[in-house]
């Protein structure tokens, strides 16, 4: 589309770039650039125009383009291949749809809005353009298809790792797979699988990331906020991609290796927000409460109940809720 064209060769120039530049490059006339531009700043980049030197997008670090994740990845080898879209349904659907079609990964969809965000237990993800960071990963690894679940706790670990490095804001990991900033949620995971008699035909990591969004709904103001809001300034985008994904590509490999979780238990459990918390365990079985004190090799989470029994608590099967906040 002409729109992304200009987009791209604004990106590229970082500078004014004259219309008639714009017109020749695209065999296009002068209307049509115009519309392109309008359309482009309905979408919310801003655009500047002056006469006689052409139109330059202003804040070019904080907004994702497919040409911004080209040069974050143009050096590393994890990723085969990552996708931009400026609009999707979900980019856990988009990986669905490229796994159908025979991808065979690892590939990234970064989106900048979500029209149908998936959170866990079916609930929706506010995904609006602009302020968070959409994205999933399609992997196919070679793993049983129990130990699965444990590929969440490693993208855990390289979404808090990413943003610590990125921002230098003190995340942590809420068990098992909240990342907080302050005893609040800023990012959630929802990993899906598709199994084929007794193993794994393809894993969906999806990842949303709240980062310039300004302000929430009262009714989650005590439990989820934001890296702006944590660090008082807009994050650029593109460098905490790119962060996670240099994480999860030294940790993933580390698990799919030694087929353990063993050597990124102590990285975790530094990271981990309960650790030492007094944590309600919703059980179906029954609920009690106890002091969270680290995880397994399993990445089960190890709670002291108040009857001093220690019980290794399976992520899926129960929910950890913080007994004084949050966490
Ligand atoms: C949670 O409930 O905490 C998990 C939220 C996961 C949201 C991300 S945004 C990118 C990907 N696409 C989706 O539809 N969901 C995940």
């Amino acid at each position: 589309m002409l729109k992304d064209d200009i987009l791209k060769a604004l990106l590229e120039a970082g500078d004014y770039c004259s219309g008639q530049a714009l017109c020749e490059r695209f065999h296009v006339t002068r209307t049509a650039v115009w519309k392109a531009v309008a359309r482009l700043r309905d979408e919310g980049y801003t655009i500047k125009a002056r006469q006689n030197r052409g139109y330059r997008l202003q804040n070019t670090e904080y907004l994702l383009s497919q040409a911004s994740l080209d040069e974050a990845f143009a050096a590393q080898t994890f990723l085969k291949r990552w996708v931009f879209l400026q609009q999707t349904d979900s980019t856990n659907l988009e990986v669905k749809r490229a796994a159908a079609a025979g991808d065979p990964g690892p590939t990234l969809f970064v989106a900048e809005e979500q029209t149908a965000g998936r959170g866990r237990r079916g609930r929706n993800w506010s995904s609006p353009p602009g302020s968070g960071i959409w994205m999933s990963l399609l992997l196919r690894p070679k793993l049983r298809p129990e130990r699965a679940s444990i590929l969440t706790l490693v993208t855990a670990l390289a979404v808090t790792d990413g943003i610590r490095e990125a921002t230098g804001l003190e995340a942590a990991i809420k068990w098992p797979n909240d990342v907080v900033v302050k005893g609040k949620k800023v990012a959630g995971i929802l990993t899906e699988m598709s199994t084929d008699m007794d193993r794994i035909e393809f894993v969906v990591i999806g990842i949303g990331i709240n980062v310039n969004t300004e302000s929430f709904p009262e009714e989650i103001q005590s439990v989820a906020t934001s890296l702006a809001i944590e660090q008082g300034k807009r994050a650029a985008r593109t460098p905490i991609i790119a962060a996670i994904w240099k994480y999860f590509a030294a940790y993933e490999r580390l698990f799919e290796e030694t087929s353990s979780f063993a050597a990124l238990k102590e990285r975790y459990e530094t990271l981990l927000a309960n650790r030492n918390r007094e944590v309600r365990v919703l059980d179906p079985d029954g609920e009690y409460t106890g002091t969270a004190v680290g995880i397994t090799e399993e990445g089960e989470l190890l709670v002291l109940r108040d009857n001093q029994s220690l019980t290794a608590v399976r992520s899926g099967e129960v929910s950890v809720r913080g007994i004084y906040g949050y966490v």
